[in-house]
């Protein structure tokens, strides 16, 4: 063999990871290797590998006989629509993909070059967990991952996909991440699985209903997108990725965009219903604002009384907080809050600006959300919003009470145009529960409370159940008729596009967590 043709041996060597059987049983489990997931997720031909020749350095366990190149993990760069990522792919087909040293080493190697080059990181994760072989050299290896993980954190943006077993402390990688995708029925996360759950608390519990894509998706909002299978989850990430800037000294990428001359959307003049308890759905209205189809939900089955995600707006990329009176009134609570803030954060850090649409009943009241600190997670939005740089606009669509009021996004804690319809109702709470109050003992000497109530309630509701008393303020910039709310919205965005606005200098803040 000359020199040329041992590297075409190598290579080819490289290509095949745990080899043939292995491959054909990761097939029969429903996945696909390694390398299939990139040759999906980026551009034809555009796969850049580093470090195939990798072995581990492992010499226990008769492990110095077992050498596979690459050693579990393949890594590398390419691109996604034309943009410069930076890659890797477990490879479950060796040694079950767990994290070695020398695995660990060249996932850091292009966290690095990711860090160097401002570009984002993504981590297909399928994996056993720390290589059990390797012992505490391998525990060190995650180490050094999640600390570049924090120290990329808010500079690159670092996208998780879970396609296989994601358990112990290897999920910490992922949670520092930005966005996790899960896969339906192949992919787990857990801290500690079934049998030492068993063990300690005596529940019995499969993988899937302790950690499945379904679990984190909807109970515990770990997983911030559900896959239907791995296709659809390269194809979500490749969408995903068309909203979100390379970097957080970089705009997000903007789809060009020539105002037509009808920007009106009649439709949404139908939207609030006569009754203002009942609901709506807030979707309608988003879908009524936003460029169509061009809506990316992000936790779109966690907390659904708050609807955020991705947009385009009139090929701008926006991030959308959108109350949702369909789902428990739209109420404020432990989840929502901070589903919000979470997402608030990201598109600050990365210059996504923000809209608000807002109807909002106020905090949900009961031992349940206080006792699970609604106090110091309603403050994590708050605090999110008051932190957040990028251009922020707000659309008041119905309900405005009570803190609530202040903490979506309101005109007090920086908001740059706050919008709200001829619907709206700004106060400190509902005109029924107010009358109850601040006419309670004329209400009880009157010979028909139920008359006194009902008259001292429309008074009350004749004072603020509109959006006036706050355009006197100024607290809202205008009042605007539904359907005028894209262009408004368009012109608002363009209008704050420079926007400059800095924070005190500090060395970070202490966000209650
Ligand atoms: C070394 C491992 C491995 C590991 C799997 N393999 N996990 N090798 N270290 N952690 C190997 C197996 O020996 C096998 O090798 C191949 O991968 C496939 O594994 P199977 O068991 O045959 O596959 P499957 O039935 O699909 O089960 C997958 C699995 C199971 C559920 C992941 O392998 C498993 O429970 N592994 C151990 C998980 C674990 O306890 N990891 C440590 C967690 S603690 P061959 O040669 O037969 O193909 C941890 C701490 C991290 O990770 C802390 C960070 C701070």
């Amino acid at each position: 063999m000359n020199k040329r043709e041992k590297l075409e041996y190598k290579r080819q060597q490289s290509l095949l990871g745990g080899g043939a059987d292995r491959i054909e049983s990761q097939h029969k489990k429903g996945k696909l290797t390694a390398r299939e997931r990139l040759e999906l997720l980026l551009d034809e031909g555009s796969f850049e590998e580093i470090d195939a020749f990798v072995k581990h350095r492992s010499t226990d366990f008769g492990m110095e006989h077992v050498h596979f190149p690459g050693d579990g993990v393949i890594t590398g760069y390419g691109t996604v629509n034309g943009r410069l990522m930076f890659v890797f792919s477990q490879d479950f087909t060796v040694f079950g993909g767990s994290l070695s040293e020398t695995h660990a080493e060249k996932i850091c190697k292009i966290m690095d070059m990711a860090m160097k080059n401002g570009a984002p990181v993504i981590g297909l994760n399928d994996s056993g967990g720390a290589r059990i072989q390797e012992g505490v050299v391998s525990l060190g290896g995650y180490a050094d991952i999640f600390y570049r993980n924090t120290l990329a954190s808010g500079v690159i943006p670092q996208l998780s996909v879970i396609m296989g077993p994601c358990a112990g402390g290897a999920v910490y990688s992922p949670a520092i991440t930005d966005f996790i995708m899960m896969v339906e029925k192949s992919s787990y996360m857990f801290v500690t699985g079934p049998n030492v759950v068993k063990t300690v608390t005596n529940e019995e519990v499969s993988s899937e209903e302790l950690g499945g894509a379904s679990v984190h998706g909807t109970k515990s909002g770990v997983s911030h997108i559900s896959a239907a299978n791995e296709l659809d989850a390269m194809n979500k990430l490749r969408k995903l990725i068309s909203y979100i800037p390379q970097n957080c000294e970089e705009r997000p990428p903007s789809e060009a965009y020539t105002l037509t001359k009808n920007e009106l959307r009649e439709q949404l003049a139908n939207v609030i219903p006569e009754n203002a308890n009942q609901p709506y759905d807030i979707r309608e209205v988003i879908d009524g604002v936003i460029d169509e189809d061009s809506f990316f939900e992000i936790h779109k089955e966690f907390a659904e009384n708050i609807v955020v995600g991705f947009a385009r707006l009139a090929g701008r990329s926006i991030g959308i907080v959108a109350n949702q009176p369909a789902f428990l009134a739209g109420v404020l609570d432990v989840k929502s809050s901070q589903k919000a803030a979470r997402f608030v954060r990201f598109c600050d850090a990365f210059n996504i600006p923000l809209l608000v649409l807002e109807d909002v009943p106020g905090f949900l009241p009961g031992t349940d959300q206080e006792w699970n600190a609604i106090i110091t997670n309603g403050a994590k939005l708050l605090y999110a919003f008051c932190e957040a740089t990028v251009p922020r606009v707000t659309v008041i669509t119905r309900k405005a009470y009570g803190g609530a009021y202040d903490v979506m996004n309101s005109k007090h804690i920086g908001a740059d145009m706050n919008f709200a319809w001829p619907t709206a109702e700004i106060a400190v709470m509902g005109a029924k529960g107010a009358a109850e109050i601040i006419f309670k003992k004329e209400i009880s000497e009157a010979a028909d409370s139920a008359a006194a109530l009902l008259q001292k309630e429309a008074e009350y509701a004749g004072i603020f159940a509109n959006p006036y008393r706050a355009a006197e303020r100024g607290f809202i910039d205008e009042v605007i008729l539904p359907e005028e709310t894209r262009i408004k919205l368009i012109k608002a965005f363009k209008m704050l596009e420079n926007k400059v606005a800095n924070l005190p200098k500090k060395k970070h803040g202490n966000i209650p967590l």
